[in-house]
């Protein structure tokens, strides 16, 4: 078989497991191939080795692009599986309020926060969305991220949610980072339901759902579930339409309140549960005993200064743990995923190992795409990085510092 690229002499690192997700200890035992090589032919991965030789069947000829990623690691194309990509406006004046110590759920009830953001989508065209969308997926691909999960929720009302997704479907068509898009049009209250929650929770099942559906704008539906914005009742109602509808759920979950919203999502079969800074020990027991993959945000904790989740006591109890940036106009305005497992290694001591199981095969798997995607095996799709390090174990380290040289997508060297 003809090569059209090949990697060679890195440290190439993946998942050594043949099971996805990835769960508890196993997360423990990464793949190491030093003087490691990857072999694409199209959009994949043909072979995966160590060493100077390649296996006689795999053919090199005068076409095929070499990269001697000698002095640096190969890894699966990173994957942020949770963001707020598409919105209006920003908020940075709010930032360096809750810097000053004010609360963020006093800011949002307050009509700040998340209607802000809402006010400002509205006002917003669509081709103002997919070109601020545009610039921050730049950002990100050049951090080494290659599949980005995108939510709606800045709209409330059928127009700008239908415009928020439909922002996402023009970015997908035009650029290599692939999206996934959820649904989240239960983010907060409208100002035009003021005082009738259950009439803007109807509108959601009987016109906006059906809608999404129809136009088939999303693959997942999501819910933030908190106290003051949607109760368990209440989210229970619009996951079960949603689920009828047929698409996959996903949900922000214990995030600034213990409400039992990862119980929901062992209960509804969900995809994951986000968050988790609050979750109940009967939360992390129901979780264990459901695929629902724990997507855990250390940006977010670090940014409203609020304490990170559990997630040494999730891995003890067994479960495939994922990272995300969050990326978002309010409670977490990053979209630095090397940030984000950094954060994860010192305040939810989780170690490198761990870490990288948790941005590629765990978050590939909570998008329903491990069978694809995260990480490097033969069949699978050329999604790589070369980091510009000489062990894994400095990428973590380097806080803040974006190492990455090299990012293939499908097969396709896409940066430099
Ligand atoms: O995931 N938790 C709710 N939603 C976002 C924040 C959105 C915002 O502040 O604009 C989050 O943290
Ligand atoms: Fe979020």
């Amino acid at each position: 078989m003809h090569i059209d690229l090949l990697i060679k002499n890195g440290q190439v690192i993946t998942a050594a497991q043949a099971e996805y997700p990835v769960r508890g200890k196993k997360m423990q035992d990464l793949e190491v191939i030093e003087q490691g090589w990857v072999a694409c032919a199209g959009k994949q991965i043909v072979g995966v080795g160590a060493g100077e030789v390649l296996p006689p069947d795999l053919e090199i000829t005068e076409s095929t692009q070499v990269i001697d990623a000698a002095g640096q690691v190969v890894t699966p194309g990173l994957v942020d599986p949770h963001t707020h990509l598409i919105f209006g406006g920003t908020r940075e004046d709010e930032f360096y309020l809750r810097a000053q110590g004010a609360d963020y759920m006093e800011i949002m009830e307050a009509g700040g926060g998340i209607a802000s953001s809402v006010r400002a989508t509205r006002a917003a065209s669509l081709a103002e969305l997919a070109a601020s969308g545009r610039k921050r997926l730049k950002w990100m691909l050049s951090m080494g991220v290659t599949t980005v999960e995108c939510k709606s929720g800045y709209g409330l009302d059928l127009e700008t949610e239908l415009k928020q997704l439909e922002a996402v479907r023009i970015l997908r068509q035009e650029q290599p980072v692939e999206l996934v898009s959820t649904f989240l049009g239960a983010h907060a209250w409208p100002a035009e339901y003021q005082g009738d929650q259950e009439g803007y929770v109807d509108f959601l099942l009987n016109t906006v759902l059906p809608r999404v559906k129809e136009a088939d704008l999303a693959e997942y539906v999501d819910v933030f579930t908190e106290k003051g914005v949607f109760s368990v009742e209440q989210s229970r109602r619009i996951f079960q339409k949603a689920k009828e509808l047929g698409f996959k759920l996903r949900i922000h979950a214990d995030e600034m309140n213990t409400l039992g919203g990862a119980e929901l999502a062992a209960e509804m079969g969900m995809a994951s549960a986000d968050h988790l800074l609050m979750v109940s020990d009967q939360g992390i027991e129901a979780l264990g005993e459901s695929d629902a993959v724990p997507i855990l945000l250390p940006a977010t904790a670090f940014v409203l200064r609020k304490p990170y989740a559990p997630a040494r006591k999730m891995l003890d109890a067994g479960l495939p743990v994922a990272l995300a940036t969050d990326f978002n106009p309010g409670s977490c305005p990053t979209a630095n995923l090397g940030l984000v497992m950094s954060l994860a290694c010192l305040y939810m001591a989780m170690t490198p190992e761990e870490v990288f199981h948790a941005v590629t095969i765990n978050a590939a798997h909570s998008l329903g795409r491990s069978d694809r995607l995260g990480s490097i095996e033969t069949g699978k799709q050329a999604d790589l990085v070369i980091f510009d390090v000489d062990t894994y174990k400095k990428i973590p380290y380097f806080v803040g510092v974006n190492l990455v040289e090299t990012v293939i997508k499908a097969g396709q060297v896409i940066q430099p």
